[in-house]
């Protein structure tokens, strides 16, 4: 197994709340799966309407929101940063659901090793660190391969639905998704049920345009 070479992820302080850390002993052994576990999704979900993987989902505020209005589906909430995964814990305790599975691993390792192909219904890629450098863009999470490591995962009419707040990063989703023989799709305006995040919240208070994207994987 080879594991990428670059980083798609800042490296954040592992600094964590006692309420998070709290959250953790408490809850990883019931939801949390860790880095190089094979995982079948129908397992964890036998009866879930949808299956939906949500890729770097920081403190899990979308996450958490979204698996309570969607009572019926199953979540892989997938992130590398401890206090979020812990905090992503502490709020389902507190909203009171359980169907969010909570992976500790790097995506893309999850999508090309770990994970089976074809099961996916949807993939939520909310807000991935933008990279603004030009010397940094290969470490975007976004790169021709992710692109058809996603569609792998998804079933035929499944799809991937991306938001960004940085506009270049836009343009540089829109080339690389038309550029697959895998996916239609493109700008849509923002689906209510994606809620505003605090992340958002910032990006959008700097005067940064956010655009979502769906691709359906054909
Ligand atoms: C800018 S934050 C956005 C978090 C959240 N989605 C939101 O909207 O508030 C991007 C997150 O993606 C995570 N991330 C980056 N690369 C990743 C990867 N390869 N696998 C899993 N998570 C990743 C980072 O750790 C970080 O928490």
């Amino acid at each position: 197994m080879e594991r990428p070479s670059n980083r798609s992820f800042k490296r954040r302080g592992n600094r964590i709340t006692l309420a998070q850390e709290t959250a953790l002993n408490k809850d990883w052994a019931t939801y949390g799966i860790p880095e190089e576990t094979a995982i079948n999704p129908r397992e964890h979900f036998p009866e879930a309407k949808r299956l939906v993987m949500e890729i770097g989902t920081g403190m899990g505020e979308a996450t958490a929101l979204i698996a309570r209005d969607f009572p019926d589906d199953g979540f892989f909430a997938v992130e590398l940063h401890k206090p979020g995964l812990g905090a992503l814990l502490a709020r389902m305790g507190e909203y009171g659901i359980s169907n969010i599975r909570l992976v500790e691993e790097d995506a893309r390792v999850l999508l090309q090793y770990f994970f089976p192909k074809g099961e996916l219904d949807a993939v939520h890629l909310f807000f991935p660190d933008p990279w603004p450098k030009n010397k940094h863009w290969k470490r975007r999470i976004v790169q021709e391969d992710f692109v058809e490591l996603v569609a792998g995962a998804l079933r035929p009419g499944g799809h991937i639905h991306i938001a960004t707040d940085w506009v270049p990063y836009a343009e540089w989703i829109a080339e690389k998704f038309s550029a697959s023989k895998s996916f239609v799709g493109g700008v849509v305006a923002k689906p209510d049920f994606r809620p505003l995040t605090r992340f958002e919240g910032q990006g959008l208070r700097k005067g940064h345009e956010v655009r979502d994207f769906i691709y359906t994987k054909i």
